[in-house]
């Protein structure tokens, strides 16, 4: 997390840099202490996702342009968090984000 001060942006939590998200890929983060994850399918196109797998629960990771579960080995769309390999069935929960400058901040 950012120290607080008068550059601190006043619409929502900040998530991270979008500069720390690679084009493509995806990268691991915290929004007001929960696991979440980013991904960038596209330059300045960024996503967020709950890291909380669908299928029980447990925290997902990022793994470029997928998120895999190490439980029992879900694999989600990057892009979309869809399901690309089960057990898990419901895609990824979004979270709403809009990027100031260089932050990820949570939409609210
Ligand atoms: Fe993620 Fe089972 S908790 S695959």
């Amino acid at each position: 997390a950012e120290s607080a001060g008068p550059d601190q942006p006043a619409t929502g939590a900040d998530i991270g840099a979008l500069s720390d998200v690679p084009v493509g890929g995806s990268l691991a983060a915290t929004l007001d202490g929960a696991p979440v994850l980013l991904a960038q399918p596209t330059a300045g196109a960024v996503v967020c996702f709950s890291a909380i797998c669908t299928h029980q629960g447990c925290p997902v990771n990022a793994a470029g342009a997928e998120f895999d579960c190490p439980c029992h080995g879900s694999r989600f769309d990057a892009a979309t968090g869809d399901v690309i390999r089960g057990p898990a069935i419901d895609p990824l929960t979004p979270i709403a984000v809009s990027v100031s400058g260089d932050r990820i901040v949570a939409a609210s």
